[in-house]
């Protein structure tokens, strides 16, 4: 079984586990409705693959770090498409929740998946046998993984940010963003019992290069290939690396933050494993000759108006 594989099954077989069928149907659908197709499923491999470079030894510990962050990304989503936030009515190429069910049920959606996230990992802190060093694992994993999503720097803190008239970029996009990449790299390396703390580079440089790449292809994409609306910041007048940088600046500082995150990768027997994973999702997040492709031709058509003027 790859990561891959290794992720989509615990996701199936811990979403079975917690929504009993008195679960409301309604509820339970539209659960099923955000978490199943997934999308690129980038933060449960990234903290996967650190677990398994750090050694891991407690598999279902391990599977259900991977679901909760899961979780608690798929809930950012739902309530960030809310017409509260972003109002979007299109994610991974099928309709959002509250457009597909309701915005009741939508909130209750998202909270359903927060909570589940805590119920996956305190179901493997109280499991019997019960090891001690194995539930203060999940409870460091816990701690970290509420700093990835809470306050003061974590997603809400960064959807908050949204309310504020003086918005500093790269605060805001570290903690709606780059907090939970933190939190998966972290998260991994206690999995496996081992110390955190030369992991947060990586996940703090991804996770910044990854705003940058998601409003870059909020510029350049289409909705078909990126299965969401784009010109969402634009229209929203959402502070984004592409206003602020410049197309250009963006795609510049993305680059040098992907080669910062390989550069970071501790010293370990995966390391050029993890290194080649993280070049090989760059492509997949900003492909250089779509952009390239795109500036050429937004180049042209400028030039193409000045000469009209
Ligand atoms: C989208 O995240 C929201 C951002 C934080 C940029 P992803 O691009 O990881 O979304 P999915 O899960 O693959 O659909
Ligand atoms: C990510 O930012 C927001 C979350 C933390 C959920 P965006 O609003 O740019 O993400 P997309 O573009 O809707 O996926
Ligand atoms: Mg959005
Ligand atoms: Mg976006």
């Amino acid at each position: 079984m790859n990561i891959e594989e290794r992720i989509q099954a615990a996701m199936e077989r811990l979403f079975d586990e917690v929504i009993s069928p008195s679960t409301p149907p309604t509820l339970r659908a539209a659960m099923g409705h955000a978490l199943f197709p997934g999308g690129a499923r980038i933060r449960p491999q990234l903290y996967m693959a650190v677990a398994m470079v750090s050694g891991e030894d407690f598999p279902a510990l391990t599977d259900a770090g991977a679901v909760a962050l899961e979780l608690m990304h798929c809930a950012s989503l739902v309530h960030d498409d809310m017409p509260a936030f972003d109002n979007a009515n299109m994610r991974r190429g099928k309709t959002t929740v509250h457009t597909e069910f309701s915005e009741p049920i939508a909130l209750l959606t998202g909270d359903a998946l927060i909570v589940m996230a805590y119920q996956v990992l305190l179901s493997q802190s109280t499991k019997k046998p019960l090891s001690h060093d194995h539930a203060l694992r999940a409870l460091e994993m816990m701690n970290l993984l509420s700093q990835g999503v809470g306050v003061p720097h974590g997603i809400v803190a960064g959807q908050a940010w949204e309310c504020e008239s003086k918005v500093d970029l790269w605060k805001y996009q570290r903690a709606k963003t780059g907090a939970l990449f933190t939190a998966s790299t972290c998260m991994g390396a206690v999995a496996a019992g081992a110390n955190p703390a030369p992991w947060m580079e990586l996940g703090e440089s991804l996770g910044d290069a990854y705003q940058i790449a998601d409003d870059i292809r909020d510029v350049i994409g289409h909705v078909e290939l990126i299965g969401k609306p784009v010109g969402q910041d634009a229209e929203l007048g959402r502070p984004s690396a592409a206003q602020v940088l410049g197309l250009e600046g963006a795609n510049t500082e993305f680059k040098r933050l992907i080669d910062q995150a390989a550069k970071s990768v501790p010293d370990c027997s995966g390391r050029d494993i993890l290194r080649a994973m993280i070049f090989k999702e760059s492509e997949r997040l900003v492909p250089q000759r779509e952009y390239k492709n795109y500036l050429a031709m937004s180049k042209k058509q400028a030039a193409r108006s000045e000469h009209a003027l």
